[in-house]
């Protein structure tokens, strides 16, 4: 299964002076932790990694440190996710059917949610992983900040990746986004404004998206005990 990495965000919202993925969770940057987990997946077999040209030189580095077993691919991201995504499957070889797309800040998704959707893409044409949500979610009007309504919560996911897609229908919707001017923050909405269905897979509640300096700390804690109970 091939895997796509967007990971040539700024990380404005963690107020870092640069690529969060390039900040320390324990001992490793984020970057390194998804790494791992994509090299211990027993159904990934090449790796894409779409990173800023000011941060390949850091993203070279950890490559070859983690001496991972895997091929890893570096491919120039865009100036939005959306770009990014669009050069990683332009980057894909020819021969490729199916991609899973993982953001470089989901760093603690396991080997097994990998493992889960990789076999589930070769059922569907397109999937991601979600959680119910936990929250009770308003529509809010912008202008009064008065709520419009309040969506029933059973029929409310909250969005993760691994997204997965047979590989031409992706290349497809992105490029329909690409002359319509579609602005999305994911790539089943793609699929999804090309009435194409997606499934959802079982996500994992620790698959956080590190997206605040909050998230780092919660992500911190995650893991630690994550290794603490390898260790007991
Ligand atoms: N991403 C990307 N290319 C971009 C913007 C984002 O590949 N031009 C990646 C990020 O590196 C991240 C994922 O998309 O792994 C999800 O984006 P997000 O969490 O929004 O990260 P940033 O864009 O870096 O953060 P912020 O929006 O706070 O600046
Ligand atoms: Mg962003």
């Amino acid at each position: 299964m091939y895997l796509l990495i967007p990971a040539a965000g700024m990380g404005r919202r963690m107020r870092s002076s640069r690529n969060k993925l390039l900040l320390t969770l324990l001992d490793k940057p984020l970057i390194a932790w998804i790494l791992k987990a994509a090299e211990a997946s027993g159904r990934i077999h090449w790796i894409g990694v779409i990173c800023q040209p000011e941060d390949w030189v850091d993203f070279q580095e950890i490559v070859t440190n983690l001496s991972l077993t895997k091929p890893v691919h570096f491919i120039l991201g865009g100036a939005t996710r959306q770009d990014s995504v669009y050069n990683g499957l332009q980057s894909l070889p020819a021969m490729a059917e199916h991609v899973l797309i993982h953001d470089g800040a989901r760093c603690l998704a396991t080997p097994n949610l990998f493992d889960r959707c990789a076999e589930a893409i070769l059922h569907c044409q397109g999937l991601i992983a979600a959680v119910p949500v936990k929250d009770t979610i308003k529509v809010v009007n912008h202008q009064t900040h008065l709520i419009t309504h309040t969506p029933d919560r059973r029929q409310l996911w909250a969005a993760q990746t691994p997204q997965g897609f047979e590989v031409k229908l992706l290349q497809q919707c992105h490029a329909s986004g690409r002359r319509q001017g579609w602005e999305v923050t994911d790539d089943a909405a793609l699929f999804e404004q090309c009435q194409l269905p997606v499934q959802i897979v079982e996500g994992e509640e620790t698959n956080l998206k590190v997206t605040t300096p909050v998230d780092l700390a919660v992500a911190e804690l995650i893991l630690r005990q994550r290794l603490g109970e390898r260790l007991r």
